[in-house]
């Protein structure tokens, strides 16, 4: 087990409770799903994975990452692990990356304040393999790229390619092609199997989208207002949702289809 969430509440300042006794385990390799509609609480979720909540709201209950509790680390231990062990990549990649700098400076930067090079040459070869493994082959011209000369589907890639840069080992992807073209939507949903695979990575997907859930997914957690309403491996839950919920998602997915 990399992962264990136990009767994880989070209530923001404002006094909403965006996570109500939240509970499940992600195995080692699994691409887990987090399905749920908008508002049902999954950033607030992947947030709290990542130490990236405000420090105003309320958390209880435990985060267990590699048999250390987490919930409670400091900034300092937060930056380490986030971009580390622990990484992070969201829908919007193209207005996460700085229009002025290049892909190159900008990947740089990230390799600098993690420490993960000595010499340009080092970053250089850091950068040039993500890359590669994002299928990104024409390593020059995106490094020399800025933003704005890229594709939507490669600053995706990009974004892909830094959070893979050091290794980690759980990979946090908060609508991560929300907002693509369904072509490009799907060349990403295959990256994702093919990165898991070749980097041992566990994967929590989150999405809105329980077609892609069906493609993707070893299992999935459906969330909604805050709660659990069901965990199941994912040919189980398409085959025989357990919960009311699941139930009509699955139903509106088949009206769609
Ligand atoms: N910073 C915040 N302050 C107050 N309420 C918030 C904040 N962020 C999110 N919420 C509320 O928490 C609930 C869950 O939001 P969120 O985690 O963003 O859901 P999702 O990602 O599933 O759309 C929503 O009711 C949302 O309005
Ligand atoms: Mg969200």
């Amino acid at each position: 087990m990399i992962l264990q969430i136990k009767n994880l509440t989070v209530e923001y300042a404002a006094g909403v409770k965006a996570l109500d006794g939240v509970s499940f385990d992600v195995r080692e390799n699994e691409i887990l799903g987090i399905i749920g509609e908008s508002g049902s609480g999954k950033s607030t979720l992947a947030y709290s994975l990542l130490g990236l909540l405000p420090y105003d709201c309320k958390k209880n209950g435990g985060i267990i990452f590699n048999g250390t509790e987490i919930i409670s680390l400091t900034d300092k231990e937060w930056q380490k692990l986030r971009g580390g062990k622990i990484a992070f990549i969201t829908q919007d990649a193209a207005s996460s990356l700085n229009p002025v700098l290049t892909i190159g400076y900008q990947f740089r930067e990230i390799l600098k304040c993690k420490s993960a090079f000595g010499s340009d040459r080092e970053a250089g070869a850091i950068i040039s393999d993500s890359f590669k493994k994002v299928r990104l082959f024409d390593v020059g011209r995106v490094t020399n790229s800025y933003p704005h000369q890229l594709s939507g589907g490669m600053l995706q890639r990009v974004c892909i390619a830094m959070a893979i840069a050091l290794s980690p080992q759980l990979l946090i992807a908060d609508e991560p092609t929300s907002s693509l073209d369904i072509t490009i939507e799907s060349q990403i949903v295959n990256l994702f199997k093919e990165l898991r695979q070749q980097l041992s990575l566990t994967v929590l997907f989150i999405t809105h989208n329980l077609g892609l859930v069906k493609v993707l997914c070893d299992r999935a957690v459906v969330l909604k207002a805050g709660r659990v309403k069901e965990i199941q491996e994912t040919s189980g839950l398409f085959a025989a949702p357990r919960d009311e919920y699941t139930k009509s998602l699955i139903s509106s997915l088949k009206e769609l289809e």
